[in-house]
């Protein structure tokens, strides 16, 4: 057989046996990162000169269905080298958008194409993993929501992004504090403005009846404190994507980078979204239903993605979090060589470690075997909270964000309070190099960040 008559052959037997695999459908979107400018003070106030995905803030929302593959074609029109990262998505190593690690970065005019399953529904959002703390507060960031079996109904299923900016008085990045070492020893760079979908205090159209509202903090360092007007109660049904076991709040705190899906009653009329973390409310965004109640759409029925493996033979991986402001880190392992404090602040601007070693690429936690169930037995040992995100992997933890009792949920950030210990479960299942970081943007850059392999 001639090799044109063997290929014809070929191309035959694949249409005749389709192969029904996970990602048949592709969900395609072009993206470009580039520099834009969004008006995201209060009605007249001046356009701030952001960084942005496709010119908005925050960046388009990708929706797709589970099951299908996305495919996001990314064009870096910066001036500085940039990656896409996937957050939360059990992503393929090689699509994870970790520079140095997993991909080159991108450079200036240049394309790389994000091509991956998904295999979970959920809310979730991507960003800029190339200098975060820059990147991030320049606006690099958007949602990315996979449903179940039908597109989200925008006036069912709202997707807010919560973010804090920290704007000068005349509306623009407050650039001089970018790198300060105060606010990267502390709790990070706070801002001093709340948008949520990049507005001030937005009104946001919903339909009377149960809506669900995905809330993402895309802040780079502020723990968001979220409620509604008058305490009305909010429905937790998943956290950082994940299905969990409906539970009620009347006040959400989200860490950087985590997401909540709560189900609210909404009556006919205006229902206030405060944001209370400082003790003053303000407001977050205004939702408004108008016409008569009609009855909540039928969920599909969700579990959890995975059960909490047995620990028996799990392998058990300690990490002492030390450093920061009144820390207890006198001396740290950067680069193979051991500096005082001082001089990692002063000269290469680390202040946090893992296990005495300043985070890096280099720095590798474990090594674990594929298949095989891990526990990061976490001492968060500083004065500070911490966004505790690992990559490509949901984790079980008996969670202490919700009040006295602990609650054991599904997640891929937690949040740390100072002085805390947590065991944080997962099944290694996915191949690759993994970092597991502070998402409090500075705390990673000054080295809270380390790697885990699984092979
Ligand atoms: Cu939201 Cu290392 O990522
Ligand atoms: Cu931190």
């Amino acid at each position: 057989m001639r090799r044109r008559d063997f290929l014809k052959t070929g191309a035959a037997a694949l249409v005749v046996t389709p192969m029904p695999a996970l990602g048949d459908t592709v969900r395609r979107y072009r993206i470009e990162a580039g520099p834009a400018s969004a008006r995201l003070g209060e009605q007249g106030a001046a356009a701030t000169d952001l960084w942005l995905y496709n010119g908005t803030s925050p960046g388009p929302e990708i929706t797709a269905l589970r099951g299908e593959t996305l495919e996001v074609e990314f064009t870096n029109r910066l001036d500085v080298p940039t990656t896409m990262h996937w957050h939360g998505i059990r992503n393929l190593n090689e699509m994870d958008g970790v520079p140095n690690l997993t991909q080159a970065a991108i450079e200036p005019g240049e394309s790389f194409t994000y091509r991956f399953p998904l295999k979970d529904a959920g809310t979730f959002w991507y960003h800029a993993h190339s200098k975060g703390w820059e990147q991030l507060a320049r606006g690099l960031y958007g949602p990315l929501v996979v449903a179940e079996t039908e597109l989200p109904d925008p006036t069912r299923d709202v997707t807010l992004v919560a973010d804090d900016w920290r704007l000068t008085d005349d509306y623009q990045l407050h650039e001089d504090s970018f790198g300060s070492l105060m606010d990267w020893s502390h709790q990070g760079r706070l801002g001093n403005w709340l948008t949520v979908n990049g507005k001030t205090d937005p009104v946001v159209s919903v339909a009377p009846g149960t809506v669900r509202l995905r809330l993402i903090n895309a802040a780079n360092a502020r723990v968001l404190a979220l409620r509604l007007e008058h305490k009305a109660p909010m429905r937790v049904v998943a956290l950082d994507g994940a299905p969990c076991d409906p539970f009620d709040l009347q006040t959400i705190r989200l860490a950087p980078a985590q997401r909540a899906d709560v189900m609210v009653e909404m009556p006919a009329g205006q229902l206030r979204l405060e944001e209370v973390s400082t003790g003053e409310p303000i407001g977050a965004a205004m939702l408004q239903a108008d016409g008569a109640a009609s009855p909540a759409a039928a969920q599909p029925e969700v579990t959890a993605w995975y059960d909490r493996p047995d620990l028996s033979g799990a392998r058990v991986i300690d990490v002492h979090m030390q450093g920061g402001a009144m820390g207890n880190l006198a001396l740290a392992e950067f680069e193979g060589e051991v500096l005082a404090l001082r001089d990692l602040a002063q000269e290469h601007a680390k202040l946090w470690a893992f296990n005495g070693i300043v985070g890096g690429y280099h720095h590798q936690l474990a090594d674990l075997a594929l298949g095989e169930v891990a526990m990061l037995r976490v001492w968060n040992d500083t004065r500070w909270q911490h966004s505790m995100h690992l990559h490509g992997h949901h984790f079980w933890v008996d969670s202490k964000e919700f009040g006295e009792m602990a609650r054991r949920v599904l997640r891929d950030t937690y949040l740390m309070a100072p002085g805390e210990r947590a065991d944080l479960v997962f099944v290694a299942d996915n191949p690759g190099m993994w970092l597991f970081h502070c998402h409090m943007m500075e705390h990673h850059a000054a080295g809270m960040g380390a790697v885990i392999s699984v092979t």
